[in-house]
């Protein structure tokens, strides 16, 4: 049988972790015969809830699991990691500034990066979904020289997802009709999910809508607000939402997108649409052979290009800050 790949999860003892250590562990992610074996990172005072997690994932006796190790210590953790979720990190609290959660998720992430370079495997492949996601992946990327750049990815599968649903629903048409899906820029409320390369059943998703008003009315700012809405109505952050969007996201780039679809995965600009080179921002991306490309030569028109240029300078600001910081080595 095949020999078992991996996974490091930090954060796990986390409300993401309840979630996606379970369906991983469950063969979700990397598919029916493919063993897994898990490596949990905690810091010190949740050691003994990951503890309890690990006992209910053995009381599962999922027949893919492995094995599972704890650790507070990254270079432990990450020891011959192929898959690498990044989900533990600083949650903003109140009186917060941005840029005392940009330092404080800094000096995780500046840990993680070295740790990772120095101690995972060498087909490494990194999500980060803790926040700020896609500038805590850049700082682990800076700070991880020896891993290849394109290994680096952050998580903006969630709100693709969100915009799935939010597009099927108004269309009464299943996610299954609905291709060619993009968010375009930060995980952040200036992202931007773009129903003009979207498509339903084959037609221009914002033409099959044909109501300008509640695309720019209702929809963007639906998606990029259903964070702050899940709290409401909830009392705590989507978990369940965003563990399945991880799932999708390493599932896609293991064993590939769809032929006649994409996805949206935030990665290292290559300058591809004028996203400076380096930073890591959500692209339409498609995946084979385990790598991923960013779809090339769609058109933006104006109303797109500049929520895009919006999302993009609000990376180049939290680059820059951190860069400002020394945490970008
Ligand atoms: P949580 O607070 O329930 O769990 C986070 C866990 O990380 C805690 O157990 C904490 O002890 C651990 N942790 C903190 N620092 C750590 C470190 N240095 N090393 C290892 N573990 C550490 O938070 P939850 O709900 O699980 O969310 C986790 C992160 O995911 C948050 O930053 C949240 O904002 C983010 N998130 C991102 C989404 C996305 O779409 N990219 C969607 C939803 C959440």
């Amino acid at each position: 049988s095949q020999s078992p790949v991996t996974v490091a999860v930090t954060g796990a003892a986390g409300q993401i972790g309840y979630s996606l250590l379970f369906r991983i562990a469950s063969g979700a992610m990397l598919g029916p015969s493919t063993p897994v074996r898990l490596r949990l990172l905690e810091i010190t005072p949740a050691l003994g809830a990951a503890q309890g997690v690990a006992m209910e994932l053995d009381d599962c006796a999922f027949p893919l699991l492995s094995g599972i190790d704890i650790s507070d210590d990254p270079a432990v953790a990450f020891d011959g990691a192929q898959v690498a979720l990044l989900v533990g990190s600083r949650p903003r609290t109140k009186g917060m500034e941005r840029g005392d959660l940009l330092s404080a998720n800094g000096a995780i992430f500046t840990g993680q990066g070295k740790a990772l370079n120095d101690h995972a495997a060498d087909d490494l492949k990194v999500l980060v979904v803790g926040n700020p996601a896609n500038t805590n992946a850049l700082i682990a990327m800076n700070n991880a020289p020896d891993v290849p750049r394109e290994r680096f990815t952050a998580m903006t599968r969630l709100d693709h997802n969100r915009a799935l649903a939010q597009l099927s629903a108004k269309v009464a048409a299943p996610v299954t009709d609905i291709r060619h899906m993009t968010i375009w820029g930060n995980h952040s409320a200036t992202q931007y999910p773009d129903l003009f390369h979207a498509e339903v059943g084959g037609r221009v998703a914002a033409e099959v809508v044909d109501d300008q008003q509640w695309l720019e009315g209702t929809f963007i700012p639906t998606v990029q607000k259903r964070g702050a809405a899940i709290i409401e109505a909830r009392g705590s952050s989507s978990a369940a939402s965003a563990a399945s969007a991880a799932v999708d996201h390493v599932r896609d780039w293991v064993h590939g997108t769809p032929a006649d679809d994409w996805t949206s995965m935030a990665v290292p600009s290559d300058g591809s649409y004028g996203v400076p080179e380096g930073l890591i921002s959500s692209f339409p991306v498609t995946c084979a052979d385990g790598a991923w490309s960013i779809v090339q030569d769609l058109e933006l028109d104006e109303f797109s290009r500049a929520r895009v240029d919006a999302s993009v300078a609000e990376l180049v600001e939290e680059r820059d800050a951190v860069q400002g910081m020394g945490l970008l080595g």
